[in-house]
């Protein structure tokens, strides 16, 4: 396994600030892709971490809250990994909006860089915080412990806005403080392998991406299904909603790498001037593109709560849609006239993301009408690609039907060491590579795409929720 090939050089003595230190996000998913990376081998061990929140915690404290997130290493002795990965943290508690505690890190900061002789310092910080808080640490991060004299790079976590005009109000906020390239804006579908790994299957294999156009492809889907529903996440749910969670983002971003042209090179800015100019032959979204909304109720057995059975769904008669279906239409010369259809729910019977590329039928010739083709991506349960393929079984008939060419990932690369979304993203920006990370102009025309359709679903005309059993197959919509 290659983790990391000879060319790439990480910036020795980086320091790595997480805001929101105490939270979920850190604790689940930051925390556990640094110790991810530093087992591996893939995080350099001069870099310092600072960790900052409100609390008032201990290094201990996050260890131990972290623990049960982290997966294991590929080559074990994880207990000395954990000890020698939780020398390299210093926590400290401060409060966001006011200078003390941001001069307190300051001060660690500089006496760690002197200690280590630097002269161009390398300072990463990741924002773990509510939105509401984002432009409060910005500024107080800009004012305090911006790298003057060195390279500064800050992670923002999404969501970035809830809609066209609060996102630009966020990238206002931003602007005056922040060149672009020293933001990174995450959408963590990005740094999926599989996100990835599709720009190699489309574009290393120009027999497939020959085929992916309006003369081949019947429909595009795109499906999300999870089988647990907003548990405990109901403060933070009830507000988004499923389209905000997942559609507008995750889904959008997996859909667009499937039907974009070609990048000129295979490089950041590159690969996000194809997406966007995808992005803009997209219609906006409005009311007919809605298929069926959703929110889940009780199971059919009555044991599984409903979502506004959910403590942390403090309205009770809370609309939000945990599911909802909808039709696109890509308006460009490869696209036109194809259906593209996006399913997300919570609660539902499955656990399954996946985009689909379903073929034309065979109209004519010998086996006109044989069953058409398929070719999938899978994101879950299982990390694979797999197309339908028309063969005939050995014997004296030519019974034609379908088989599965299927690569999984966990049986071809079984002992590999894949990489979590989250691994890859803070990697990349230890690199400065923004080509994971959403540009400014994307995240506008998404946002562009979706806003008059969150604008129907939430305004007066706002269509009823169907409310579906949890752990069923969700609303009835074109896709079953
Ligand atoms: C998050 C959403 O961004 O993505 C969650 O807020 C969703 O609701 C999650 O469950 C899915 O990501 P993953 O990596 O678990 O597939």
């Amino acid at each position: 396994m290659t983790i990391d090939n000879q060319s790439v050089v990480f910036k020795k003595n980086t320091v790595f600030v997480l805001f929101g230190a105490s939270g979920d996000l850190a604790k689940k998913e930051t925390f556990p892709a640094l110790f991810g990376l530093y087992s591996e081998g893939a995080l350099d061990p001069s870099t310092k971490i600072f960790c900052y929140a409100r609390s008032k915690l201990t290094v201990e404290n996050l260890r131990e809250n972290c623990t049960p997130y982290c997966r294991p290493s590929t080559t074990g002795n994880d207990k000395f990994k954990m000890d020698q990965f939780f020398k390299m943290v210093t926590y400290i508690s401060g409060a966001y909006d006011v200078d003390d505690g941001y001069l307190r890190l300051k001060g660690e900061i500089e006496a760690f860089e002197k200690e280590r002789g630097v002269t161009e310092p390398h300072r990463v910080f990741y924002l773990a915080i509510p939105p509401t808080i984002f432009l409060t640490v910005a500024g107080q991060l800009k004012k305090n412990v911006y790298a003057t004299n060195g390279i500064t790079r800050v992670i923002v976590e999404k969501p970035f806005g809830d809609d066209l005009e609060t996102s630009r109000e966020l990238q206002r906020g931003f602007k005056p403080l922040f060149r672009e390239e020293e933001i990174f804006k995450i959408d963590h579908f990005l740094g999926k392998d599989d996100l990835k790994r599709l720009l190699a299957v489309r574009f290393a294999n120009p027999f497939l991406n020959g085929t992916w156009n309006k003369d081949y492809i019947e429909c595009v889907q795109v499906w999300f299904k999870e089988p647990f529903g907003a548990e405990g996440r109901g403060g933070y749910f009830d507000v988004v909603g499923i389209i905000r969670d997942v559609m507008q983002n995750h889904l959008l971003q997996i859909l667009t790498v499937a039907t974009m042209e070609e990048p000129v090179a295979n490089e950041a800015e590159a690969i996000r001037d194809a997406k966007v100019a995808l992005l803009k032959c997209m219609e906006k979204l409005g009311p007919k593109n809605v298929v069926s909304v959703g929110q889940y109720g009780r199971s059919l057995d009555g044991k599984l709560p409903s979502y506004l059975d959910d403590d942390t769904v403090l309205n009770k008669e809370s609309k939000c849609l945990t599911f909802t279906e909808i039709t696109m239409d890509i308006h460009n010369e490869r696209w036109e006239g194809v259906p593209i259809v996006m399913r997300a729910g919570k609660g539902l019977d499955e656990d399954r993301v996946e985009i689909r590329m379903k073929y034309k039928k065979n109209v004519s010739g010998m086996f006109a009408g044989s069953t058409p083709n398929e070719f999938v991506i899978q994101f879950h349960p299982e990390r694979k690609i797999y197309m339908t393929f028309n063969t005939t079984a050995p014997g004296f008939v030519d019974n034609v039907h379908q088989v599965s060419l299927d690569m999984t990932y966990s049986k071809k690369y079984i002992n590999d060491w894949v990489p979590e979304a989250y691994e890859r993203l803070i990697r990349d920006a230890f690199l400065g590579n923004a080509a994971n990370y959403v540009r400014d102009d994307e995240l506008d025309v998404s946002w562009d795409i979706f806003t008059p359709l969150l604008n129907y679903v939430e305004g007066p005309d706002a269509p009823e929720p169907e409310i579906y059993a949890y752990g069923s197959t969700g609303p009835k919509g074109i896709l079953e």
